[in-house]
Order: structure tokens, then sequence, then C-alpha cells
């Protein structure tokens, strides 16, 4: 049996830029209460959510990656052309094939970079970012650019209580690549495909194009609903709140890291008494920052945890070289959670 040469790569890796995208239109809770019951205060001490982004026609999945993109590739001070591999994490573009990744990679100007996306939920962004860093270190590419996208407003039920307040659009993007020291660490990921009904797409789209309407939800109208997602709020909110704190407790543990020792707490921005709860369990110290992104940008599932990385190092809340715990979690049910040295 011939003797096959290893690959070489980094010994580590590490994140060297952040770059995210806000749709244009902001869209407050005034909007979302036209179409069901609730309030403003409601929705507001239920969830933390003020107001969330919503994508026009131009703000598509690739337009809105693109543009964070060139951020983080600016941010990281390399070229688009050094860029080897872009992942692209999104459960809300609607062509089936090809990959997003593909075209995003060639509007940037990469050097046919292997690219292709990933369905990973909420935990989307974790999940790029760890094969991001396998990439890295086995030597497959030296720059990987990590993208979550989503345009959820597109997968809303906006006449559903449960979930018309939660979802937003946006993209944001790090390029990874090589380091010396390890600024990954390693990750704590799983699956839970044994509670997959407690977030879903309401109809599937094989189902939806066959059009039985005796058997589609419809709306207040009487029109064939669009599908959506849909969750079971309370189960989801449990198990966010009981299991993933363990996960985040793990990954620090995984480091090497205690809670004093951290600089930033950045967890999947679902609903804000969910990262309260995690914040108290973790016994989180006082000086650790905490992302509070969703407030003004909602739910934006893969999307959720660079685009509030971008923002607290935007607006000094952070700065590079800080210490971060980043946890996402959601559809599948999947998790991720890692700790990293800020860009
Ligand atoms: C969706 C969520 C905010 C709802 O909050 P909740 O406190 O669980 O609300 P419940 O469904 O228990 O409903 C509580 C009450 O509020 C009412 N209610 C539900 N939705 C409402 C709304 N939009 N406006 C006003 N009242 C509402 C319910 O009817 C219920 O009333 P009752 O007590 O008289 O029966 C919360 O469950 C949640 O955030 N879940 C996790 C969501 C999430 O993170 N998903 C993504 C993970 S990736």
């Amino acid at each position: 049996m011939p003797k096959l040469k290893p690959s070489k790569g980094a010994p580590y890796a590490r994140i060297l830029g952040v770059g995210g995208y806000r749709p244009t239109r902001v869209v407050p809770n005034e909007v979302i209460l036209e179409k069901i019951d609730s309030s403003d205060e409601w929705i507001r001490s239920r969830s933390g959510i003020e107001t969330r982004h919503w994508a026009n026609d131009e703000e598509t999945v690739a337009a809105m990656s693109v543009e964070a993109s060139g951020k983080a590739i600016a941010d990281a001070g390399i070229s688009a052309e050094q860029i080897g591999g872009v992942i692209v994490s999104t459960v809300s573009h609607f062509k089936q094939t090809p990959a997003v990744a593909t075209e995003i990679a060639d509007k940037l100007g990469t050097n046919k970079a292997a690219a292709f996306d990933i369905s990973a939920g909420c935990a989307g962004f974790g999940y790029g970012l760890t094969l991001a860093k396998g990439m890295i270190v086995e030597g497959s590419a030296e720059y990987v650019l990590v993208i979550g996208v989503e345009r959820l407003s597109d997968l809303t039920d906006l006449e559903d209580r449960a979930t018309a307040f939660l979802f937003g659009d946006g993209a944001g993007a790090v390029v990874v690549g090589p380091s010396q020291e390890p600024h990954i660490g390693p990750t704590v990921w799983g699956s839970e495909g044994d509670k997959s009904e407690t977030i879903k797409q309401t109809v599937p789209w094989n189902e939806f194009r066959i059009g039985n309407v005796a058997e589609l939800p419809l709306d207040s109208e009487g029109n064939v609903k669009f599908p959506a997602i849909t969750q079971e709020g309370q189960a989801v909110f449990r198990w966010a709140v009981f299991e993933m704190a363990k996960v985040a407790q793990q990954a620090l543990d995984a480091a090497g890291i205690t809670p004093d020792e951290l600089d930033v707490f950045i967890p999947h921005q679902a609903n804000e008494r969910i990262i309260d709860s995690m914040v108290k369990t973790l016994k989180l110290p006082e000086h650790v920052t905490v992302a509070r992104d969703v407030r003004t940008t909602g739910n934006t599932s893969a999307a959720s945890i660079p685009l509030a990385m971008e923002r607290l190092l935007a607006t000094g809340e952070a700065k590079s070289g800080d210490t971060a715990l980043v946890i996402g979690f959601g559809a599948g049910l999947v998790y991720a959670a890692t700790v990293v040295t800020l860009p």
C-alpha cells in the first residue's frame, strides 16, 4: 500500500475579522401588533425584543452575505483571493440547489474557494466555525469565511402569536485563519432529534406544492398560508434554560476557562429571558459583557451570534483580544458552544 503524504495545516485557528449587515427597514413592535392580539409591553417583557430588521427585495440572502463578508474580510486585513473556503449557514435561502455559498464566493472574488451551505438552525454559526477550524488545521484552506444569514421574515406567520414578534433578518460573517496559539476552544456540540417537533416548518414544501387546501393551514382571509417556522415556545424555553447552560459550562471547562477569566458572553439571541437565566446559572461575574442584540435585531437564527459579536466590538462594549463564550441552539434540536478570542 503506498504511503500518502499527510496534509499540512496550521497548528491552530482564530477569528481574524467580523462583519455584519442589518437590513435598512427597522420594524417596531407596533407593526407586529397589526396582525396579533398582543402589546408592546408583553413582547418587550416576555422576549426583550423592541425592534427587528426586515429585508426588502434587494436584500437577498446572497446580497446581505456579500455585504457582511466584505466587512469581515476588510476587518481581517486579507484579500478575498486568499479565502479557500466559504461556509454559509442558513435555513431561509429558497433555492434548494446550487448552494448560495458558491454565488457569494464568486461575487466576493475569491479564487475558486470551496463553497457549501449547511443547515443547523440557530446553532449554524458554531457548526460553521467548527468546520472552518478543522479545515485550517487540516490544511485544506488557509482562510475560511463563515457566514450566518437569514431572511426569517419570509418564513414568519404574522398571524401566529407565538412567533410573529420573534424573528428578524440579517447576515453576520467572520474570517477564520491560521494561528500559532489556540484561539478557538474545543466545541461542545450535539443534537437531540427526539425533540425535532418543537421547532419546525409548518408544512413541508412538497405538501405545500400539492396544495391540498383541506389539510393546509389557512390565514384569516381563507388563503393557504405560506410555510412558516413554528415552535412550542415553552418547551424550547425550558430546554434552552436548563440544558444549554450545562453545555455552555462544558465549553468553558473544555477550554480550561473559569467564568472569572471570561470577558464576554455571546449566546444565541433568541429571548432576553433565556440570556438572563443562563447568566445566572453560569454565575457569570459582573465584569462579563453580555450580548443583548436581541432587543433591536430579534432572533436572526444563524446570523445572531456574528451580528451580536460585530455590534459589541463596534460599540466598544467588547474589544479585540477579549475571551468570549459563544453558544448557539435551536431547531433540530441542535447546539454548539465554544470559547473564542475576539478578532
Ligand atoms: C415565545 C415565548 C416568548 C412565549 O413566552 P411564554 O412566557 O412562554 O408564553 P406562553 O406561551 O407560556 O403564554 C403565556 C400567556 O401569554 C399569552 N400569550 C402568548 N403569546 C402572546 C402574545 N404574543 N401576546 C400576548 N400574550 C400572549 C398566552 O395566551 C398565555 O396566556 P394565559 O396565561 O392567559 O394562558 C417564549 O416561550 C420563548 O421565548 N420561547 C423560546 C423561543 C425561542 O427561543 N425560540 C428559538 C430558539 S432557537
